[in-house]
């Protein structure tokens, strides 16, 4: 089997969605003021709709494959590591050994790695569907990285 399949790395994209969405729901538990908890739950529900995008990417290439290319490419061994690694993250939060400040900076780092990672240009197509879908993707995930940028100025927390 074609390990680097895109099926495979899509599913293995969803997957990582829904590991963001589980370490900020964490996060959001964990957080003692309203507005932090409501800060993070946002963002969980945001990473939960990036997921569900990622697996009608997935449906569109399934019905379509001729109509995509990759782009940059995305080794599912580097996926998989950092299902694992903010999968440790989310039970440290939940186990408390991570705390808020900590996870402002961790979060802020994962988000800008897959900006930086072109995450979002892993296929490439003109389908109108998966460009709206891949944009909005891209465009919440730079938003993350500021926002979280920014409540680590704003709490002191970062420097
Ligand atoms: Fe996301």
């Amino acid at each position: 089997m074609d390990t680097e399949a895109p099926p495979v790395v899509l599913a293995l994209m969803m997957a990582l969605e829904l590991r963001f969405a589980e370490l900020y729901m964490a996060a959001s538990r964990s957080s003692e003021s309203v507005d932090m908890k409501e800060f993070w739950a946002r963002m969980s529900r945001q990473e939960e709709s990036h997921a569900g995008y990622i697996d009608r990417i997935r449906k569109i290439y399934i019905n379509a494959p001729e109509k995509f290319k990759i782009g940059s490419r995305f080794n599912p061994v580097i996926l998989k590591s950092w299902l694992s690694e903010i999968g440790s993250a989310a039970s440290k939060v939940k186990s408390g050994e991570i705390g808020p400040a900590e996870l402002l900076s961790i979060a802020s780092e994962y988000e800008n790695t897959l900006m930086e990672k072109n995450y979002g240009e892993y296929l490439i197509s003109d389908d109108a569907e998966y460009l709206a879908l891949i944009g909005k993707i891209t465009s919440d995930t730079a938003v993350h990285g500021k926002i979280l940028r920014d409540k680590i100025t704003e709490t002191g927390s970062g420097a």
